[in-house]
């Protein structure tokens, strides 16, 4: 198991101490290695039924910790037991918290799972950067025209970064909105480069000018996004602490 190092911008943080304040956006990297069982008595039924279903142990040591972790996360925030969070989940399947509280969205990828919230609606993304063979024929497929227009007028090297860049921004804002493979995925354009942006929604759905598309790339092996209906956001990043 490799080692995870994250960005020294992710500060060690128990859940419980932060608040979250005005436009800030709080996201928390998870690592998915080590013990699992203590995060077992705070899942609910629904979700132990979920992880007895995943044949291989490293698939559900990683549900067990990202879905405890996230459970112990809300809590620190609501004042409650991790086991007392209630979530629900949305027509397509997006968790959120029942009644008043902050928005979240749970990613994961390889061993690292993050949680981001914010007071709007937001959704995140994580890909653990892997060689494409068919880079240039997944950006065809899924990314709108000028998406691709933009990445095949990169050299070849810079090409893999922005198809992470660009698929985790698409993924997030998808997220954000609680759809899944039903949205089409050229009805707008982000961007490709370090600068994160939603650029153009072509269905008239969202309005570009009120969101916010944030860069939160935690390692040079993971590429990472945070889409947020709110025109500014201000970032602060964890490391959870159990
Ligand atoms: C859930 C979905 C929206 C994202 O899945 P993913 O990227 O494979 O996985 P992630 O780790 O980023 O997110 C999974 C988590 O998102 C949350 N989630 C589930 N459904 C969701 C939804 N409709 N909206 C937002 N979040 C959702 C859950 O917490 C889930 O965690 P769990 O599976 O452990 O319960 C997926 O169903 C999907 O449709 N993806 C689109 C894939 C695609 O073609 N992308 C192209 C981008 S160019």
């Amino acid at each position: 198991m490799d080692d995870l190092e994250l960005t020294p911008t992710f500060l060690p943080q128990q859940p419980g101490a932060p608040a979250l304040v005005g436009g800030e956006v709080h996201v928390w990297a998870v690592p998915l290695q080590g013990d699992a069982l203590p995060f077992e008595a705070d899942l609910s039924p629904v979700e132990l039924d979920r992880l007895h279903r995943f044949r291989f142990a490293a698939h559900q040591r990683r549900f067990q910790i990202s879905h405890g972790a996230t459970r112990r996360i809300l809590a620190g925030y609501l004042g409650c037991a991790p086991k007392d969070v209630a979530l629900r989940h949305g027509p397509r399947g997006k968790p959120y918290i029942d009644g008043d509280g902050p928005s979240f969205n749970l990613s994961h990828s390889g061993d690292l799972a993050l949680v981001a919230l914010a007071s709007n609606e937001l959704g995140v993304d994580v890909e653990k950067v892997r060689r494409l063979e068919s880079l240039r024929q997944i950006a065809q497929r899924h990314f709108s025209d000028a998406e691709y227009a933009a990445l095949k007028a990169l050299d070849e090297g810079e090409q893999e970064l922005a198809f992470y860049r660009c698929w985790t921004r698409k993924e997030a804002y998808i997220k954000a909105l609680g759809e899944g493979l039903s949205m089409a995925l050229d009805s707008f354009d982000v961007s490709i480069g370090e600068a994160a942006a939603f650029l153009a929604c072509h269905d008239g759905r969202e309005d570009p000018a009120r969101w916010s598309m944030l860069d939160i790339s935690p390692s040079d092996d993971f590429v990472a996004a945070v889409a947020v209906r709110q025109d500014s956001a201000d970032v602060r990043r964890f490391l959870f602490e159990a």
